[in-house]
């Protein structure tokens, strides 16, 4: 009997080799197309994409690939993928949700640690040769046990950076979709901590505004895990410059990966590099999942990690 053809699988990046030699490319044709060129010339053979969430996977990626039935992205945010033009030629798409919960929820809490006691500071001051012993007053931060901690969002990540915040001694709520604008005005003025567990919509562009802002109180910590643009960073720059907030933790940047000179000045900015996910035993999970629910489509099933394309689509 006549073998099927193995489907093709392009991806643009080699996301994880282990998994994609085990468990991708016995069932599929890999390529690996790095370039634009390599891209362009592998679109129209493709049957499957794996993607980074700094791809722009945009129509003109689709109209190339006219054998495409699943992207599958290597994030569980899929605000980089011209979801629309995907339903609209029927190719459906997959994310990696649940496994970077707790890295993700992690990482939020190293933030808030990091900028409550200015670790970047004192370690800076380490490593400058400059520090001349154990002072009273040096470097004082902020104790968090006893604290109110406000998460926007209470998906799967939100809820479990709540969980390790009271962990620490922190009280939570969380501000949710149905909250009207006083509930939200109302929620911010007690918001000692607020941590950003929302998707890039454009409902949520810009979530947090200079107006929002001004409601936080004082000594108030900000905490982004989820995407830059999720903030207007020159409000929150100006709000870090004038010390009309104590510091910000940020995993993630509205132009990223370009950081404006004036964030990177800031004393009370905690900066890290699009961290989220990154333990070796998330990316593994990741890879996995995102490669299952590709190989899961081409062969004619409904992964878990499918992206329900309602649930995008729906506006306030
Ligand atoms: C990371 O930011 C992700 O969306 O997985």
């Amino acid at each position: 009997m006549r073998k099927k053809p193995l489907p093709t699988v392009v991806l643009t990046h080699p996301i994880h080799p282990e998994v994609i030699r085990d468990e991708l490319a016995p069932h599929a044709l890999v390529v690996i197309a790095r370039s634009r060129e390599a891209l362009h010339r592998a679109l129209p053979k493709a049957d499957g994409l794996i993607t980074l969430l700094t791809d722009q996977v945009t129509d003109d990626w689709l109209k190339k690939a006219p054998k495409l039935k699943v992207i599958g992205n290597d994030a569980v945010g899929v605000n980089n993928i011209d979801l629309a033009a995907c339903r609209l030629r029927g190719i459906r798409v997959v994310n990696t949700p649940e496994v970077l919960t707790h890295a993700t929820a992690e990482l939020a809490l190293a933030l808030l640690l990091a900028a409550a006691r200015r670790i970047p500071e004192g370690e800076a001051l380490c490593r400058s040769g400059r520090f001349r012993g154990w002072a009273p007053d040096l470097l004082l931060g902020l104790e968090l046990r006893g604290r109110h901690a406000v998460l926007v969002g209470k998906g799967r990540i939100g809820q479990e950076t709540g969980r390790l915040f009271r962990a620490i001694g922190l009280t939570t709520e969380w501000i949710t979709r149905g909250d009207s604008e006083s509930t939200i005005h109302r929620k911010l003025g007690r918001a000692q901590v607020l941590s950003m567990h929302v998707p890039l919509t454009p409902e949520t562009h810009h979530w947090l505004n200079s107006k929002r802002l001004s409601r936080l109180p004082a000594e108030a910590i900000v905490i982004n895990t989820s995407r830059g643009k999720v903030i207007d960073e020159s409000a929150l720059i100006r709000a870090l410059q004038r010390k009309k907030i104590f510091a910000a933790g940020l995993d993630v940047f509205e132009h990223e990966p370009r950081i404006p000179a004036s964030l990177r000045k800031i004393p009370n900015g905690v900066l890290l590099p699009h961290l989220g996910s990154a333990t070796r035993e998330t990316r593994r999970a990741m890879a996995q999942l995102v490669v299952s629910g590709v190989l899961g489509i081409l062969n004619g099933k409904r992964p878990p990690n499918e992206v329900p394309f309602r649930v995008i689509r729906r506006k306030k």
